[in-house]
């Protein structure tokens, strides 16, 4: 069994988007291993998205993420849960994703984009460990 990590984002979370968006992940195989609602404090937020730190987004992305709840999600498949998932989300830019993504579906623009997946299986495991705290 593979796994990673999905987040629904304050926005979608305020607008009440996460029933759909998980139907949606359930509808294309995965599995919801652990669920969580939260918010982020600033040092956790900086921790989470520290490989963009210094970025001149990096500001803005973190004062975001702490506006308001978000729903963590441990997903598991058979096949590679990694890059289904990132399928399944769309491209960062919900203006530039493809019909059918979460993003084209429910993201606004770069910065409300409903949704973040991990990228990679590392850095799926280090997020999966600063939500949920170890295995
Ligand atoms: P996410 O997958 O959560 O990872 C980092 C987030 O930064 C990204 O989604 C976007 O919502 C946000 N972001 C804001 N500005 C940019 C930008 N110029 N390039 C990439 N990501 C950005």
């Amino acid at each position: 069994m593979n796994r990673t990590y999905l987040m629904i984002k304050p926005e979608a979370v305020s607008g009440g988007l996460q029933g759909e968006i998980i139907d949606l992940l359930l509808k294309n195989r995965f599995r919801v291993a652990r669920m969580k609602q939260f918010r982020f404090d600033t040092a956790r937020a900086r921790a989470f998205y520290a490989v963009h730190d210094g970025k001149p987004f990096f500001e803005a992305l973190v004062s975001y993420i702490t506006s308001g709840d978000v729903v963590g999600l441990e997903l598991e498949m058979e096949g590679p849960a990694v890059e289904r998932l990132r399928e399944l989300v769309g491209a960062t830019d919900p203006a530039e994703a493809r019909p059918g993504t979460i993003r084209y579906m429910y993201g606004t623009d770069l910065q409300r984009n409903a949704v973040h997946a991990s990228d990679s299986q590392p850095n799926a495991e280090i997020e999966l460990a600063i939500v949920f705290g170890g295995p």
